[in-house]
């Protein structure tokens, strides 16, 4: 495995990959790696010949009063765990790299990224897109794998590849859960015991959700109401945002159908997390 630092050394050794014809598949992660990402990493190497995996900690997608400063660190417990699942290309910029001085070109998609995390979170989704595109420039990828965990970030990214004609398709992987449901996030590191419990609150809402669908609840604002009174069992969970949308467009939709997508973010004590679940079967009434 090679441990990029720079952007030329990455754009060399994925042109020469390029050259020989090998498919590259693009893994762009923040780090703290855990079994979620790795799921990226068993899937892209299922379907390209190369897998790279970028490691960044993009100080655009964090605003000013967020934990840019303490999001947590481990290159070399990342390194290790990237080589072991046998990733080709690990590329781990210096903010310099990424962004030199006098950098003063992002990249925006309206609309989409104003909603749900990108309300709560202004500037956030410029951030990502600009330094997704910029990845996808330096490695030019044929895929590239996200978790479903970020179904905001997913619209995002999906809308950026489509109006920019990006030749690099975009896969999206299932959420990995802990045992209990927890949803896996480099954020979990910030939660102590006691708040470990209570973001468990999260995934049943969710599962309510779904539940009500089953059972033939098609509307939003009931099946919200639901899930809200799930979350309010542990009255420490501050809800940030919890909507029923569609999911490329991220607009509200008064009915749930199949495939409608239901996003939750909330405050554990200190610790903001997402969750989400697509519906996926609805009984008809
Ligand atoms: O999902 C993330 O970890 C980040 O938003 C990403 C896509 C790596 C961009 O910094």
């Amino acid at each position: 495995m090679e441990i990029l630092k720079t952007t030329s050394q990455m754009q060399a050794a994925c042109g020469n990959f390029r050259r020989q014809g090998k498919r590259i598949g693009l893994i762009p992660t923040m780090g703290a790696l855990h079994a979620g990402h790795l799921s990226l990493v068993r899937a892209a190497r299922g379907s390209c010949d190369v897998v790279a995996v970028s490691i960044f900690v993009n100080p655009a997608q964090f605003g000013p009063d967020e934990d840019f400063s303490k999001y947590p660190r481990s290159l070399e417990q990342d390194c290790a765990l990237l080589q072991a699942d046998r990733v080709d290309l690990v590329f781990a910029p210096s903010m310099e790299e990424m962004y030199p001085p006098g950098t003063s070109t992002f990249v925006a998609v309206e609309g989409v990224s104003e909603r749900l995390d990108g309300a709560s979170r202004p500037g956030h989704f410029r951030g990502v897109t600009t330094v997704v595109s910029k990845l996808f420039h330096i490695a030019m990828p044929q895929q590239a794998f996200f978790g479903q965990k970020d179904a905001a970030q997913v619209a995002v990214l999906s809308k950026m590849v489509r109006d920019l004609n990006m030749d690099v398709e975009l896969v999206i992987c299932p959420i990995v859960r802990e045992a209990d449901g927890l949803a896996l996030s480099s954020r979990n590191a910030y939660l102590d015991r006691d708040h470990r419990r209570q973001a468990l609150v999260l995934n049943r809402a969710m599962a309510r959700a779904q539940e009500c669908a089953l059972a033939g609840e098609h509307s939003s604002a009931r099946l919200l109401q639901e899930a809200r009174a799930i979350i309010a069992y542990e009255p420490e969970v501050r809800i940030d945002y919890l909507a029923a949308v569609n999911p490329e467009t991220l607009d509200d939709v008064a009915d749930v159908h199949e495939g409608a997508l239901i996003a939750v973010a909330a405050y554990v004590g200190p610790t903001r997390l997402i969750d989400n679940l697509l519906i996926s079967k609805c009984a008809s009434v």
